[in-house]
């Protein structure tokens, strides 16, 4: 099967990077099922109804998240509403939402795992990783891609290292950088330390540029402002799996108007 994975949309200009590149790829490559992390699409924080329509529209099947998750209130009546978000695995065990998210046609669970260093994680994520391997949670699914939404690239290669024969794919979000590390791990599991954002070209992760420049040299508090002029960035790897394994991988590094 093959799995579409896009990193982190940040407001317009990313969802609009999302409605030209996901189709297309979709057609392009025979795609099964498209991921996308949405935890920015939201004018920069959070999803929201509007948010959620449009990159289903875009070809999204999935939608996971992160710390972001929420920043905007409407995912509460979207999480009620719908199978298809994910929030993180690792939030205390009562917060409402999705932790786990099946796809069943396919065998396929889709897992959201927040970092912990630098982060305000309740659960760390190693128990988190435990307890699924005590109760037998990674041979239950063929198919397991896990959106590993942390702040340093040493937990995330470590946390994929541990990962790495028990899942088909760990993949970074979060930092909105694409690293340039995509490799198959020795057992077969996929991982990418950032698989880098969606939205405009020129900003600072998705933001405005003199908003941050501002924020850095007078020390002031200032908001971030999604960045939302052309051209769009597009980050997003396609996935090949085979046996609950990947096999072969395309990352994609794209820019439109
Ligand atoms: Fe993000
Ligand atoms: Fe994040």
């Amino acid at each position: 099967m093959k799995v579409l994975f896009v990193g982190d949309v940040v407001s317009t200009s990313g969802r609009k990077a999302c409605q030209f590149f996901i189709p297309k790829i979709k057609e392009n490559y025979k795609v099964d099922v498209v991921i996308v992390n949405g935890e920015n699409s939201a004018g920069g924080f959070g999803v929201s109804k509007k948010t959620y329509t449009e990159l289903i529209d875009s070809g999204a099947d999935i939608i996971t998240t992160g710390n972001h998750v929420w920043d905007n209130r409407e995912i509460l009546e979207l999480i009620n509403e719908y199978d298809n978000i994910v929030v993180p695995y690792n939030l205390f065990p009562w917060v409402p939402g999705r932790k786990l998210c099946i796809n069943e046609e396919y065998n396929l669970a889709v897992l959201n795992l927040q970092g912990k260093t630098f982060m305000d994680t309740p659960v760390s994520p190693l128990v988190s990783i435990k307890n699924l391997l005590n109760e037998g949670f990674f041979e239950r699914y063929e198919n397991i891609i896990v959106d590993l939404h942390a702040e340093t690239t040493a937990e995330k290669a470590f946390i994929a290292y541990l990962l790495d024969g028990k899942v088909s794919a760990v993949i970074g979000t979060h930092t909105h950088v694409q690293t340039n590390d995509a490799k198959i791990l020795p057992n077969g599991t996929f991982f990418i330390t950032d698989v880098g954002m969606c939205g405009s070209y020129y900003s600072i992760i998705g933001f405005k540029i003199n908003k941050i420049l501002e924020k850095f040299e007078t020390g002031l508090s200032n908001k971030f402002e999604p960045e939302r002029e052309k051209p769009y960035i597009f980050n997003a790897v396609l996935l090949e799996l085979e046996n609950g394994r990947t096999k072969n991988f395309i990352v994609f590094n794209e820019i439109c108007e």
